[in-house]
């Protein structure tokens, strides 16, 4: 009789279970599957102490430990993760970049992973995302996400900035948005965005033209849309690269020579983006230095130290005359990304000056 009792618990107890794991088989099919791909930065970071927000170690977490940190996340995506690199992002590099795009690019061509979430340094995720903005070949969502408190700090922003992430990621309202940055609870497009400020937490701005949206209570609100061309409608491939033409920045300010423009030139660069003072002007010393460069066959594009606003094509100087590109409203970090993948298709300013006015 208590062998007979004890079978029909037994048969009872696995039938319970076979139902929960098929239910809980069920509710995990209905979940986006979402891929975290980790490059380092503060967001993978450690402090000495709870209240250590400044000088701590960036790019010690590793990406099991982060997804570990935050359980929640396994309530609303079925996530993977992938350590690409562990660094603090100055030191990100064109060779971190490709390799990062390509991955992307062929995960994203997997029917089994929904979006892409990239734990990233603060200091160059704008960049990082404008250049996937420009190389990723897909619609499915692609969200850089970082934190400007170490994980062991008080009131961390990383697990809630990583949380809300992994769900706009997995979410059908950031399809075929482009890149996005998802950081304070705010999300950004990838081609305006920048890092406004050394350590507060609500650092990503795009301050004039605005951001695109909110997470609130795990889901994405949109309220604008990026305009400029992006992902698949690009014409730019890195698939196949794998190095990507030299373009450098130079700053200009009060009294500024032709130092580091000749310095520049002469190691190779294919590209120079002038960071100019007001709307790109060419301070009188170094305008001879970039017209030399200019007839050595280097593109010149003339951009702005300021942050905001249009630097008009033969505004502040004859760019007809002197065959040199204008920047746009991108940034001059922004500006050098886009050259360089100009480069990569042609070496005429006027397709060069196509693309400045297409993304
Ligand atoms: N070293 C900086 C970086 O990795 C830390 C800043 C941060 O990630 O917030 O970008």
């Amino acid at each position: 009789m208590q062998f007979q009792k004890t079978k029909h618990a037994a048969a009872s107890l696995f039938a319970f279970l076979f139902v929960l794991s098929g239910a809980v088989q069920a509710q995990q099919a209905k979940l986006p599957n979402v891929t975290i791909l980790a490059t380092g930065g503060t967001i993978a970071g450690t402090g000495a102490t709870s209240t250590t927000t400044v000088g701590y170690t960036a790019a010690t977490v590793g990406v099991q430990a982060l997804i570990q940190a935050v359980p929640e996340i396994t309530r609303v995506a079925n996530v993977s993760g992938e350590q690409v690199f562990q660094i603090a992002s100055e030191n990100m590099s064109n060779e971190h970049w490709l390799t990062l795009a390509k991955r992307i690019n062929v995960l994203l061509g997997q029917a089994n992973v929904d979006g892409i979430v990239i734990t990233h340094g603060t200091d160059t995720l704008e960049e990082t995302a404008y250049f996937l903005n420009l190389v990723v070949k897909s619609k499915k969502p692609v969200v850089l996400v970082g934190s400007m408190r170490p994980s062991t700090a008080l009131s961390a922003d990383g697990p809630i900035n990583l949380y809300n992430a992994v769900q706009l990621a997995g979410s059908q309202e950031a399809v075929g948005r482009g890149v996005l940055v998802a950081m304070n609870d705010q999300i950004n497009g990838a081609r305006d965005v920048t890092k406004s400020n050394t350590t507060t937490t609500d650092t990503f701005k795009a301050s004039e033209l605005g951001m695109l949206g909110y997470i609130q209570g795990g889901k994405p609100y949109f309220y604008r849309t990026a305009t400029r061309r992006h992902t698949v409608e690009t014409e730019f491939d890195v698939m196949n690269l794998s190095v990507l033409p030299q373009v450098e920045v130079a700053y200009a300010h009060a009294n500024v020579g032709p130092v580091a423009i000749d310095a520049l030139v002469a190691s190779g660069a294919r590209g120079l983006v002038h960071a100019g003072v007001g709307n790109g002007s060419l301070p009188a010393k170094v305008r001879p230095a970039l017209s030399a460069a200019r007839k050595k066959g280097v593109i010149i594009v003339r951009s702005a130290r300021v942050g905001q606003g249009i630097v008009a094509r033969n505004g502040e100087a004859n760019d007809d005359e002197l065959d040199f590109v204008a920047g746009d409203n991108l940034s001059p970090q922004k500006a050098r990304i886009l050259l360089m993948l100009a480069l990569t298709k042609t070496s005429s300013t006027k397709e060069i000056q196509r693309m400045f006015s297409t993304y």
